[in-house]
């Protein structure tokens, strides 16, 4: 049956699908209709729907998480319809620390993995034991582990090899006993000693103050990624730009920040139609309400060759843009 899909993904467009299938079992997957197109979801934070979409939209809502406690850590065993914030919120009033970090990130756990979510100097993929997944051509259950999921930064299998392939039906996290706090990103320095609570807090402060809440502000977070660039690159930007927010990757690249470059191009503000570059985090783009698909893909061309004109730097969005029959890219010079 056609749903609007505007209260189910954070960016807020008007859409609708042609069905929708709330997934509340992982039972269920074995009689879901799978004949393309469809798209899966879960709160929609990383997805935007630029226009109705002609296909079914799988809804993953399943429940539930068992700890396992082990010699020196804990298994959490968490169905991918489970909110990520709250799982975080849990572990921490447990006793179970290491996520903290990566507090306050909207979402699902099922949806974590596909794009490694990261922030604050920690990325999922340091606590993933393994990620189980419905495999949707042969309607078995099957188990990747870490390794297998070929992590990177916003990237996993589940983008490239098993992307359309693979429901995420649940997710294994081990959490180490022994608590190794990350406070290398700066407010958390000024933390003397702190404990995981204080570092849950500092981070929830934080991300307040610099990022849209999307019940209140519509936003699907970071639209572009962090690009990563040469060596040689940075070198002959630094010379034009010292101030450039840069972090070292490995010995031939380094990862500049997206959200400064769109500010110093003067973009902070910048709007098209109710769509604009946030003025707290120009990499944030919020939607004020009546907006659609083509406003979105021009002001995302627009930045993107505004960024280019002046560094010479392709920007690629995070955020996975769904047309009327499959998801598309939107780069310099085409749309695919
Ligand atoms: P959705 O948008 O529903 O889905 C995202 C993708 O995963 C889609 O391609 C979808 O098909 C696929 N997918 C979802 N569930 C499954 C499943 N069970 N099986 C297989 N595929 C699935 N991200 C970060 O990494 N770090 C941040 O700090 C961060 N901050 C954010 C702040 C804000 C305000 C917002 C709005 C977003 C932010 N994000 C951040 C992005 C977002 O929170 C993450 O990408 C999150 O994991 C998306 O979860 P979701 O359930 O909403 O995914
Ligand atoms: N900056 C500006 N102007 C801006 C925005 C940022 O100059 O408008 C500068 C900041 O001053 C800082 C640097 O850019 O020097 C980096 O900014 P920030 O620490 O706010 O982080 P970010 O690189 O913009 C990334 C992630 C976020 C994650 C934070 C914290 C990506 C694409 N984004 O943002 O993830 O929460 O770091 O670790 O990697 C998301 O993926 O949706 C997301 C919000």
């Amino acid at each position: 049956m056609a749903q609007s899909l505007q209260s189910f993904h954070t960016f807020s467009l008007p859409s609708q699908c042609q069905h929708f299938y709330q997934i509340d079992e992982v039972n269920q997957l074995l009689s879901t209709d799978f004949s393309a197109p469809f798209c899966i979801l879960g709160e929609g934070s990383n997805t935007v729907f630029l226009s109705d979409y002609q296909g079914s939209v799988i809804h993953m809502n399943t429940k539930g998480i068992d700890i396992e406690q082990q010699n020196d850590g804990f298994l959490l065993h968490i169905a991918a319809g489970e909110n990520w914030h709250q799982l975080v919120a849990m572990t921490i009033a447990n006793d179970m620390p290491g996520l903290e970090n990566l507090a306050l990130i909207p979402g699902t756990v099922g949806a974590a993995p596909v794009q490694n979510i990261g922030a604050y100097g920690v990325e999922l993929e340091k606590f993933v034991s393994y990620v189980e997944y419905f495999d949707i051509a042969t309607k078995t259950i099957k188990r990747l582990t870490k390794g297998e999921c070929q992590f990177g930064y916003r990237d996993s299998i589940f983008k490239h090899a098993l992307k359309n392939q693979a429901v995420i039906t649940q997710v294994g996290l081990l959490l180490p006993k022994k608590w190794q706090p990350v406070l290398s990103y700066g407010p958390l320095q000024l933390l003397s000693e702190p404990s995981p609570q204080q570092v849950f807090e500092q981070i929830i402060t934080t991300r307040n103050s610099k990022l849209p809440n999307p019940s209140e502000l519509a936003n699907a977070g970071s639209f572009f990624k962090n690009p990563v660039i040469r060596n040689e690159q940075l070198a002959l930007l630094l010379k034009s730009y010292p101030e450039l927010p840069h972090y070292f990757v490995d010995a031939e690249h380094y990862k500049v920040a997206a959200g400064w470059l769109i500010e110093q191009a003067g973009l902070k503000g910048f709007k098209v139609a109710g769509i604009e570059v946030h003025q707290q985090q120009a990499l944030v783009l919020v939607n004020h309400g009546n907006s659609t698909g083509d406003d979105l893909i021009a002001m995302v061309k627009h930045v993107q060759q505004q960024v280019w004109h002046k560094y010479q730097i392709a920007l690629q969005h995070e955020v996975r843009l769904i047309n009327a029959e499959h998801e598309c890219h939107i780069e310099l010079g085409a749309s695919s």
